[in-house]
């Protein structure tokens, strides 16, 4: 359990995930509406060394964001948010969206509302879930990456 009481606990554990993410890796993030989902993946970024210049919107209507390597980032990032597919064929998007591949490719899935969709991209990641009221994180990995991705994040605290 992380304790995320301000902003800037949260900031904090971008800037851990962003110490330890590694190219491929897989996060999904669940939690309420408003939970703190967009929020920590723009810190993250920043903390990945996007410059404040280059802008981070919620990936809500474009499904998925990229910041390559040449955005600064040090591991290129895809950012999706799948909350507009929930109902609907989630295999069939997913393939459409390539996510998958470009894990394969070597880049790291940070995927909003993607608990459905964690089988499908491939799994051996980390299900991060945000709490309100009180607002906790909950880690847990899964898989040999997963497991040590998690592991990283928990021992901060
Ligand atoms: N401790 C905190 N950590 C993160 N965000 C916080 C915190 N306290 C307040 N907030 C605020 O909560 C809001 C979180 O919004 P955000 O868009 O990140 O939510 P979300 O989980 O991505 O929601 P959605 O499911 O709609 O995409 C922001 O306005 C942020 O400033
Ligand atoms: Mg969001």
């Amino acid at each position: 359990m992380i304790a995320l009481p301000t902003r800037r606990a949260t900031v904090r554990l971008a800037h851990t995930l962003a110490r330890e993410l590694q190219p491929g890796d897989l996060i999904v993030l669940t939690g309420g509406l408003g939970a703190g989902k967009t929020f920590l993946v723009r810190a993250l970024l920043r903390a990945l060394g996007v410059p404040a210049e280059i802008a981070v919107p919620s990936p809500t209507f474009t499904l998925m964001n990229e910041y390559g390597r040449d955005t600064g980032a040090r591991v290129p990032i895809v950012h999706a948010d799948l909350y507009r597919l929930l109902g609907g064929d989630l295999d069939e998007e997913l393939s459409e969206l390539g996510l998958r591949a470009r894990r394969g490719e070597g880049w790291a899935l940070i995927v909003e509302w993607g608990e459905d969709a964690y089988r499908a991209l491939g799994g051996d990641g980390v299900r991060l879930s945000i709490d309100t009221h009180p607002r906790v994180a909950k880690v847990v990995g899964e898989g040999p990456r997963g497991l040590a991705l998690a592991s990283a994040l928990s021992d901060e605290k």
